[in-house]
């Protein structure tokens, strides 16, 4: 299978290293940016990278945007005369709905939306993924096994899709203040900064682990912390106190109406 990815930047390079460590022969990837090079982070593998969309694109079953939403007029208008009837095309932008990516190409291609956060650059991201009407079974199939390089995926309706940015696409951002908070907290306290930072991102880690293989909610995890008259339902009911919930409610949905605005 030949992939093109067009755009070299965080995700660009996280997809194309991802999917060069797999076993040998299964993707055959071509890769372009603005100058032609290939990003340091991927200098160990023999890629080609160009700066022509257009030739990139030309045997590609699957096309990759990875370049940013206002590179996007530019760079479907180049690779448009070159890019074969029935081809893939995935964008991991927001602002351009289905629709939208559907008039752009003229109809021709297989049009699929992603939406991945910062931890796929790990291969630890968690990658929505949403189909236009017109993929078929085995295109969608191996759209989504190119973006499991990068983590987990969830398959939604487009409609979903805002709601994922809110939740998951932005959401690294609000959980990197919480930990920064948490480090202050540490240092108030007496630890050293980068002591406080270890440590609240272990405890960030084997949350998120335990939560995950438990199999329990998060309301039953948070009450195995809480024992009567103990420490944590103190730091519960201040948190309650700040509205915490509520306000991380309010910036999950602030995120989510810029989603919705951007894409008109
Ligand atoms: N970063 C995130 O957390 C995140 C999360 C979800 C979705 N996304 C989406 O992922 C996409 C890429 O984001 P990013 O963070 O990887 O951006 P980025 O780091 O700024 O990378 C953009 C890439 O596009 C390349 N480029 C620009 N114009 C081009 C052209 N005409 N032809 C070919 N390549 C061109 C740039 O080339 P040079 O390297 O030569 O400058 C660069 O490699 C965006 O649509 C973004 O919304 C990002």
């Amino acid at each position: 299978m030949n992939i093109a990815i067009l755009g070299t930047g965080k995700m660009g390079a996280a997809i194309a290293g991802g999917l060069a460590r797999q076993p040998e022969g299964r993707w055959r990837l071509t890769l372009t940016n603005t100058t032609g090079q290939l990003p340091a982070s991927l200098r160990a593998f023999p890629l080609p990278c160009a700066r022509d969309n257009a030739a990139a694109v030309r045997d590609a079953d699957i096309v990759i945007l990875a370049v940013l939403p206002q590179q996007y007029p530019a760079v479907l208008a180049d690779i448009r005369p070159a890019v074969r009837d029935g081809a893939c095309l995935i964008s991991i932008a927001p602002g351009y709905t289905l629709e939208q990516l559907t008039s752009l190409t003229e109809g021709r291609l297989q049009v699929i939306r992603a939406m991945p956060n910062t931890p796929a650059l790990i291969g630890e991201g968690m990658i929505a993924v949403c189909r236009g009407a017109a993929v078929t079974d085995a295109a969608f199939d191996s759209a989504v096994a190119v973006l499991s390089v990068l983590g987990r995926t969830e398959t939604v309706t487009e409609a979903q899709l805002n709601a994922v940015i809110g939740i998951s696409g932005s959401a690294p951002a609000y959980v990197y203040m919480f930990v920064d908070a948490l480090a202050d907290a540490g240092v108030l306290g007496g630890l050293h900064r980068d002591q406080a930072v270890r440590m609240a991102a272990q405890m960030l880690y084997g949350s998120a682990a335990l939560l995950r293989e438990s199999g329990k909610s998060p309301a039953e995890l948070r009450e195995m912390v809480c024992s009567p008259a103990g420490t944590t339902i103190e730091a519960v009911a201040s948190l309650e106190n700040s509205a915490f919930r509520g306000s991380v409610i309010s910036a999950a949905r602030a995120a989510m109406d810029k989603a919705r605005q951007m894409s008109g």
